[in-house]
């Protein structure tokens, strides 16, 4: 029995923690009522009375022995960890999460969509590869005009009538000759044009183009639509102004111009010291156009428009140069928070 209780001891004094776990597995080994110390406190019941007094006072001295160890390891323990905490600096920088962000062009897309859909408008998408007929024919450009020139077109060299579109007024076409009126939808893309690439001009850039057909649509429909758009997506302080414009597809057509945002009307150089700055083009759609989808103008007449993207997120942003859309430059598009 006394080298039980003289082997316990050892064990005792040789524990180590390094943890807090440790801590719990000593009190469980040596102090709790299913712990050796308990144990050798039953096995001396079975001793003789004489032996049993002088084991008690030995066992008594072990229990205490444990019972002061337990709180040196607690207590070592937890200055251990409180000193862990000290080792750290709280006052550095966490490590930032890098969430990425979205494409300036997409977060004008997203708005722009959220304030047509509110109208009631939906999102329709066509393809970016075209034939002459739903690019130009269709649109009312007639056959050699020189309005076609307008747009300077990439022609797919072995089959020149396959193209890549010009403007998102084909999806217009594909809309109506699909489907029956009426029709109140947006469609954004991406179009192409040969053109230099320079600040202000790019081979490709995206348009959002409007359509709305229905019987007794007429151009007071058109101009409020475009002056909610105007106050919803630039501030509502925001003017516009129609001016007489020309495109095959619409007439009357008019160019819309918004109160410039920069300099509002004092004359700056984005607007040219005019105090205006142009969004769309847009007019009333020509019933040939609506006839070449099978409508009969005499029953339904709409409105159209046209926006460049890039357009409407240089003017938001005040960013001068069309190139930094497309060049991937990590400066430029982190600067964009993920909010439209
Ligand atoms: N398609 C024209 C362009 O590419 C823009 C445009 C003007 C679209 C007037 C329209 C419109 O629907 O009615 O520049």
């Amino acid at each position: 029995m006394k080298e039980r209780i003289e082997q316990i001891r050892n064990e005792v004094l040789a524990f180590l923690v390094d943890e807090k776990a440790g801590v719990e597995k000593f009190r469980l080994e040596f102090i709790s009522k299913k712990g050796k110390i308990s144990e050798l406190f039953e096995g001396i019941k079975s001793v003789t009375a004489g032996d049993r007094k002088e084991l008690g006072k030995v066992l008594n001295e072990l229990k205490q022995l444990a019972e002061s160890k337990f709180k040196e390891l607690q207590e070592s323990i937890e200055s251990k960890s409180n000193h862990d905490l000290t080792d750290f600096d709280l006052t550095l920088p966490t490590i930032p999460n890098k969430t990425g962000s979205h494409h300036p062009l997409n977060l004008t897309r997203y708005r722009i969509i959220e304030i047509f859909e509110r109208l009631g408008f939906n999102v329709e998408d066509g393809p970016e590869i075209e034939d002459d007929w739903h690019n130009f024919t269709a649109l009312n450009f007639p056959e050699n005009h020189p309005a076609r020139e307008m747009q300077d077109t990439f022609f797919i060299e072995k089959n020149p009538d396959i193209l890549l579109r010009t403007h998102t007024s084909n999806v217009q076409i594909r809309l109506m000759k699909d489907r029956k009126p009426p029709f109140r939808a947006i469609m954004p893309g991406r179009v192409y044009r040969n053109e230099a690439i320079s600040a202000r001009a790019h081979c490709f850039f995206h348009q959002v183009e409007g359509l709305y057909v229905d019987k007794n649509v007429g151009f007071s429909d058109l101009k409020q639509t475009l002056y909610h758009f105007a106050k919803e997506m630039f501030g509502k302080d925001t003017k516009i102004r129609l001016r007489p414009s020309y495109f095959p597809f619409t007439e009357p057509s008019a160019e819309i111009d918004i109160s410039c945002l920069i300099c509002h009307g004092k004359g700056c150089n984005v607007c040219k010291y005019s105090g205006w700055v142009e969004i769309a083009g847009s007019g009333i759609v020509h019933p040939n156009v609506l006839r070449h989808c099978g409508i009969d103008p005499e029953e339904y007449t709409g409105f159209a428009f046209g926006m460049g993207i890039e357009r409407i997120t240089m003017l938001r942003h005040s960013i001068n140069d069309l190139r930094l859309f497309s060049e991937n430059d990590i400066r430029f598009l982190k600067q964009f928070k993920s909010v439209y």
